[in-house]
């Protein structure tokens, strides 16, 4: 039913693939990786670990092992983990304000004039150097640190911890979202989910753009009041 006095009273976003193009990075990363230890690796395979937090996806890689990677101590797991992860740092070294994505600027300035929270909820342990690097961490009213929930994306936990500590309700709340898992976890927060990117990949959401300079706050709104 169509509630004309339902307002957004906030916004709560994704990093990775939302505010920046650092997928790419993350998919180079794995992809040095994957080629040493021999394991196939492309763009179709890296659109699974979107979302996805880093032993995750460490484990989805293993798993196309022959004994699905069963072998494979933790102190391996740990150690191939951070090499990934010394190949991402070495990657978004250079990030700047220069790779924020196109509308997410005049968006924040827009959600700030109308009063309208911002949160960050990345799965990335990377997510507040980043944040620093492109010079957007002050517009945030609340950065969860994925270290602080129990259950990465698909999980909804990222989403409630953000929402709680903004002391908004679920339903007053928009996540933004270019991954599957965190479509999933935005409606598993009870949240209105808005998807940047692929019709077929991102069908759960409420609402598509399939780019970020699309994202309007006039067109967002119109479609949450419905
Ligand atoms: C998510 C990315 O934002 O963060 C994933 O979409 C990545 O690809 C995950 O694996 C964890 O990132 P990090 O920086 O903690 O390894
Ligand atoms: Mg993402």
């Amino acid at each position: 039913m169509s509630d004309s006095r339902r307002e957004i009273e906030a916004m709560i976003f994704d990093l990775d693939g939302v505010i920046t193009d650092t997928a790419k990075y993350h998919y180079e990363a794995w992809k040095l990786l994957a080629d040493e230890l021999g394991l196939p690796f492309d763009r179709a395979f890296n659109e699974q670990l979107k979302g996805i937090d880093r032993m995750a996806s460490l484990e989805k890689i293993l798993s196309q092992m022959p004994d699905g990677g069963a072998s494979i101590t933790m102190e391996k797991r740990v150690q191939w983990a951070t090499e990934k992860n010394k190949n991402y740092q070495r990657l978004i070294e250079a990030v700047d304000e220069t790779e924020i994505l196109p509308g997410i600027l005049d968006l924040f300035r827009e959600l700030k004039q109308r009063g309208i929270a911002i949160g960050l909820a990345s799965a990335s342990r990377n997510a507040g150097t980043l944040v620093r690097q492109l010079k957007v961490d002050s517009y945030f009213d609340v950065i969860v640190d994925p270290a602080s929930v129990a259950h990465g994306k698909p999980a909804p936990d990222i989403f409630l911890k953000a929402a709680e500590t903004l002391g908004i309700v679920s339903k007053y709340c928009v996540g933004v979202e270019d991954a599957e898992a965190g479509i999933r976890a935005i409606k598993g927060a009870g949240m209105f989910a808005i998807g940047v990117g692929d019709k077929q990949t991102l069908a759960e959401a409420d609402y598509l753009v399939s780019e970020t300079a699309l994202l309007s706050l006039s067109e967002i709104e119109r479609h949450f009041r419905q």
